[in-house]
């Protein structure tokens, strides 16, 4: 398997050059197949989603096998349906991104093989990018973007990261989670509570059922200095909590509410330490569980109160989705990179490999 890094990119070609002006995104690392078109200078012309959480629910999470099989039915009508809507045709296509990793090796290679396969059939160049990249730059496609340099909350299912931004490409690793990712957390604590899948939203949705200052659970790791994180003792504390009670419906919310109140609290600490650190005044937060409202609400109070900007996406682009793949498909390929016809993926890819 070729892997993707800096020196499989080259310089496009001229045919690259002449029709490097719309990027069609491709989205397949997890459960969500991913398509967008992104036009440099009109900007996201179409996105179409499909989620195969409903697949996914009955063994209660994600199933690698099934998640790549399900990418292979859908991207192609994805990418039809995604076209119909922007009114395009193939043919107005200048070049095509595909998330490379990290993720299920399986689902990535899946959209890398058609990715890759589709630019060749078209002519046109083809990027594989990095699906945090992708998180850490979706705010860009707002209306209201923030300037670099910035510090972002990514916190997705399979990442935790507090990271230090000067520009596209330069990214520096301030903390992150040693164990579970915020969403993991999330995510294991509401299957405990038998919550079903993905628990996420689900938590959040109960949360708001739950009373305050009922219980009280740590804030793991905010009494050391330093940025990494440590979420995996929450769930185990949820558990215990739960089984100490006497099981009501009012404790499980008020379990959820606790829970969630100690992840945004840590989040929140957290930021306020890389803020003070690298004396940066714009936050970013991004990835599946910046759409809690909890803690955007936190974040939010938290800038307010230091003179801080906090920027994050729309919900739809904090998940998972094909957008931040096009729009940073379409960064690299105007900056010139690009791959020759081989492509690969990487389960794993530290982000500060990028340039
Ligand atoms: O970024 P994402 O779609 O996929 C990964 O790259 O992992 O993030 C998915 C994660 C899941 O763990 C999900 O439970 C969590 O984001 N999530 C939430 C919320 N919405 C999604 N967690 C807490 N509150 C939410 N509202
Ligand atoms: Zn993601």
């Amino acid at each position: 398997m070729q892997r993707q890094n800096a020196k499989s990119l080259r310089a496009p070609g001229p045919a690259a050059t002449m029709r490097a002006m719309i990027t069609l995104g491709i989205e397949t690392s997890c459960d969500e197949t991913g398509i967008a078109l992104y036009d440099g200078e009109r900007g996201l012309l179409a996105h179409t989603l499909y989620s195969q959480v409903a697949m996914h629910a009955e063994f209660g999470g994600v199933v690698p096998e099934l998640a790549s099989r399900d990418h292979v039915r859908k991207l192609l009508p994805l990418i039809d349906q995604a076209l119909a809507e922007a009114g395009l045709s193939k043919a107005d296509i200048g070049g095509v991104a595909y998330t490379a990793g990290p993720g299920l090796i399986g689902a990535l290679l899946v959209g890398a093989a058609v990715g890759r396969s589709l630019a060749w059939a078209w002519g046109v160049p083809a990027v594989g990018v990095h699906h945090m990249e992708g998180h850490l730059l979706a705010p860009m496609l707002e209306e209201s973007a923030p300037a670099f340099p910035f510090v972002a909350l990514l916190v997705s299912g399979g990442h935790t990261q507090l990271v230090a931004v000067e520009g596209v490409g330069r990214y520096q690793i301030l903390g992150e989670s040693l164990d579970d990712a915020a969403g993991e957390a999330f995510d294991k604590t509401a299957k405990m509570l038998g919550l079903g899948y993905p628990g996420g939203p689900v938590l959040a949705r109960l949360a708001e059922q739950g009373r305050p200052d009922i219980y009280r659970f740590p804030r793991p790791m905010t009494d050391r200095p330093g940025l990494d994180f440590s979420f995996s003792g929450l769930k185990t504390f949820s558990l215990n909590t739960w089984q100490q009670s006497t099981q009501t419906e009012q404790d499980k919310a008020d379990i959820a509410r606790a829970f969630q109140e100690a992840v945004v609290e840590t989040l929140a600490i957290k930021c306020r330490r890389a803020m003070e650190q690298t004396g940066m005044t714009r936050l970013v937060m991004a990835g599946g569980v910046s759409a809690n409202r909890d803690l955007r609400a936190r974040l939010r109070e938290l800038a307010e109160q230091r003179g801080w900007q906090v920027y994050y996406p729309r919900a739809e682009f904090c998940t998972d989705n094909g957008a931040m793949i096009a729009y940073v498909g379409h960064l690299r390929l105007a900056a010139g990179q690009h791959e020759g016809l081989g492509f690969g993926a990487r389960p794993r890819w530290p982000m500060e490999e990028l340039d």
